[in-house]
C-alpha cells in the first residue's frame, strides 16, 4: 500500500474477530518495524508477544485490580491529568467512541463496560508488550524510540490486514503484566499493542479520530528570507 494512504487510513481497532493471528505474520511485522529509527541506533526495544492463557491472566489480573481500586502502577512517572487543549482532544475522542457505541453520558453501566474492555485490551487475540532496559532511565529518548517502533508496528500490521490499538489501559497494573508475561526485572514496561483481525461490524471501529489543522502546530522559520535570497 502506498505509504501516505497507509498512514492516513490506519486507525485504532477496538473490536476483534475471534481468530488467532499466525505467529509467522507477527514475526514478519516485527521484522519490518525494527527498521524504525532510534537514538544513535540503540534499538532499545524488547517485545513480549503474548497470547492464549498468559494474556487471559493479564486481562483478568489487570481488570480485577483496577475494579478493586488498586492504584495504577506504571514503571515510569507519568502525567496524571491532561489539561487545556490536550484534555479537550482526549474528551473529543471519547465522545466520538461513546456516540458510535450509543453510550449515553449518564449511562454508568455502559461506560464502565467500555472502560473494562480497555482493561482487557479489547479482547484482542494478541498483545505485544514493549519494554526497555531499566538502566536507560531517565529514558525519554528511549521512550521516544519505542514510540517510533510502535508506529511502525501498527502500520506494518495494517498493511497486512491486521488492526491494533496501542494501549495504556491494558498495562495499568504493570506487576500483573510482568508476572504473567514473564518480563525480566531489569525491564521497564512501556506500553502494549493489542493486535488482531478487525471486526468490521463493531461500530467503534468505524470511528475516525480527527487531527488539528497543520498551521496550528507548525512554524516555518527562515523560509521568506531564503526565497528572497
Ligand atoms: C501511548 C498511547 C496509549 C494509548 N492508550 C489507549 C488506551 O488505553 N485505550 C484506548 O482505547 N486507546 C488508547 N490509545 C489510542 C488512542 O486513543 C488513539 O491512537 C488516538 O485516539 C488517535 O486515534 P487513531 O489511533 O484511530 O488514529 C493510545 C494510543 C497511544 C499512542
Amino acid at each position: 500500500m502506498e505509504f501516505s494512504k497507509l498512514i492516513q487510513e490506519r486507525k485504532s481497532i477496538r473490536g476483534y474477530l475471534n481468530k488467532p493471528v499466525p505467529r509467522e505474520l507477527i514475526e514478519e511485522i516485527i521484522e519490518v518495524a525494527k527498521w524504525a529509527p532510534s537514538s544513535m541506533n540503540t534499538q532499545p526495544w524488547h517485545v513480549y508477544v503474548v497470547t492464549g492463557e498468559p494474556l487471559d491472566r493479564i486481562r483478568q489480573g489487570n481488570s480485577n485490580n483496577m475494579m478493586q481500586g488498586v492504584p495504577p502502577k506504571r514503571d515510569f512517572p507519568m502525567k496524571e491529568q491532561y489539561e487545556g487543549v490536550h484534555r479537550k482532544r482526549q474528551i473529543d475522542i471519547a465522545v466520538q467512541l461513546f456516540d458510535a457505541m450509543g453510550i449515553a453520558r449518564d449511562d454508568k453501566v455502559q461506560r464502565t463496560d467500555w472502560v473494562m474492555r480497555g482493561f482487557r485490551q479489547f479482547d484482542a487475540p494478541v498483545s505485544l508488550v514493549l519494554t526497555y532496559d531499566k538502566y536507560l532511565e531517565p529514558a525519554a529518548i528511549s521512550q521516544f524510540d519505542l514510540g517510533a517502533f510502535s508506529h511502525a508496528i501498527v502500520l506494518a500490521a495494517w498493511e497486512r490486514g491486521l488492526g491494533c490499538v496501542i494501549n495504556g489501559q491494558g498495562i495499568m497494573q504493570s506487576s500483573v503484566v510482568r508476572e504473567h508475561a514473564g518480563i525480566a526485572d531489569d525491564q521497564n514496561i512501556m506500553i502494549c499493542i493489542a493486535m488482531g483481525y478487525p471486526d468490521h461490524d463493531f461500530v467503534a471501529n468505524q470511528v475516525k479520530s480527527v487531527r488539528e489543522p497543520t498551521d496550528g502546530f507548525v512554524r516555518y522559520v527562515g523560509f521568506e528570507s531564503s526565497v528572497q535570497a
